[in-house]
């Protein structure tokens, strides 16, 4: 049987760091980030568009990892929770996980 993989090397902005890898064309942008590139604030939670905690900002938008194809992201800006903070400390974001004990589920 004949595999349908096709492989493709993508390059990626996470958090201010450029980032190349190779990625099968089905892989999930939350897959690559996780798996592959050891970037674990955005979180496996439902896999299906529902709960939220794989969220980013790609290019300045939010979207949700777990229905976005890494290899259509070729060039894309990411920013994680992690990448929130400042040179002055956590992002309000990041002091809302703190303060509303939200770390169990990455809300
Ligand atoms: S894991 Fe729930 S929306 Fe992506």
């Amino acid at each position: 049987m004949e595999s349908s993989r096709i492989d493709a090397e993508i390059t990626l902005m996470v958090d201010g760091s450029s980032r190349t890898l190779t990625v099968d064309t089905r892989t999930t942008l939350l897959d690559a980030l996780r798996d592959r590139l050891g970037v674990t604030s955005p979180k496996k939670g439902c896999d299906h568009g529902q709960c939220g905690s794989c969220t980013i900002l790609l290019d300045g938008r939010r979207a949700v990892t777990c229905l976005t194809f890494a290899v259509a992201q070729d060039g894309a800006q990411i920013t994680t929770a992690n990448g929130l903070a400042g040179h002055d400390g956590l992002h309000a974001v990041q002091q809302a996980f703190l303060d509303q004990d939200a770390l169990q589920c990455g809300y």
